[in-house]
């Protein structure tokens, strides 16, 4: 048996996942730069739909900013309203409600956007087919919209350290990652698929598709780590709930031994690394 199921998420919804997420939020920002690419016009009557949006971060730090006019509405999706900010608490022009995005897209929001966002939804996507989800973003879209899709590559995660670091040339992230990876391809869940989304966006109609990849920013290294090392924790919470321990990861006890000798890496200077990709199609 998989270790995950076809559509089970890998992590949480809970208080600890919004934090990570917020943070996450803020090393993605800073690291790319901007929210919404560049390249994509947004007018003042613009509809923008942010789906899988989790604490809704993007939402509200896109509605903040100054640029962009309070006509321009944004709606937030999410499989759970978990992690959602009271409705009485977000700016006039921001909602945030329930959606599941690999099941049929309800009639009323059908064409209804002009761009429409994803971002760090590749847990969800399996066997390197975002063809599901994609096709569900597209029916959202006007003619003529946009869609903005950002991901990590968490497969080929590596370690880095900087020179002045002392540890041995084989840490135990590096240990770690390599049993990750034989844990992510018995789940279904390899990433060759990002790097060939905008031709994935081409066969679903889009009429252009460009693809880009963000250089890291290494002062960032250790944010980026404390969001993984936590997703990783919560993954443990995860496998506290079944019977036998994972082929791969163990226990969630013993998982969560081994991310205390992690923290102590990150400590002596050890951080990862992820690739970033950025599409952006038209339909
Ligand atoms: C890694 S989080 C990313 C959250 C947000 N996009 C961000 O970048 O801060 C993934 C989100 O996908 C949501 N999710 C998982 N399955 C989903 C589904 N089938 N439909 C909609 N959202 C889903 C989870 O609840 C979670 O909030």
């Amino acid at each position: 048996m998989a270790p995950l199921q076809e559509g089970q998420y890998m992590i949480q919804t809970s208080s600890q996942s919004s934090a990570r997420l917020n943070l996450q939020h803020y090393w993605v920002t800073e690291s790319l730069g901007y929210l919404l690419h560049p390249s994509i016009p947004v007018a003042p009557d613009a509809k923008i739909a942010d789906i899988a949006t989790g604490t809704g971060a993007w939402p509200v730090s896109y509605s903040l900013h100054a640029a962009v006019p309070s006509s321009v509405q944004i709606d937030g999706f999410d499989v759970t309203d978990d992690m959602f900010p009271p409705a009485d608490w977000l700016p006039s022009n921001v909602s945030l409600r329930t959606l599941d995005v690999l099941k049929p897209i309800p009639a009323e929001l059908k064409g209804v956007y002009d761009v429409v966002c994803i971002r760090y939804f590749g847990v969800q996507v399996r066997n390197n087919d975002p063809s599901g989800v994609l096709a569900n973003l597209v029916e959202m879209l006007k003619p003529g919209g946009y869609i903005q899709w950002v991901e990590s590559d968490i497969y080929s995660q590596r370690v880095v350290k900087p020179t002045s670091c002392t540890l041995p040339e084989s840490t135990a992230l590096e240990r770690h990652l390599a049993v990750w990876r034989r844990y992510l391809d018995a789940s279904g869940l390899r990433y060759d698929w990002l790097a060939a989304l905008p031709t994935h966006c081409i066969r679903h109609g889009m009429s252009e598709a460009h693809i880009y990849t963000p250089p890291s920013t290494p002062a960032l290294r250790f944010t980026l780590t404390t969001a993984v090392l936590g997703a990783w924790e919560e993954l443990s919470y995860n496998l506290d709930k079944d019977k036998e321990p994972d082929e791969f990861l163990g226990s969630g006890r013993e998982l969560r031994e081994k991310i205390g000798a992690f923290w102590r890496e990150v400590e002596a200077g050890a951080a990862l690394e992820q690739r970033f990709f950025v599409t952006v199609a038209r339909k």
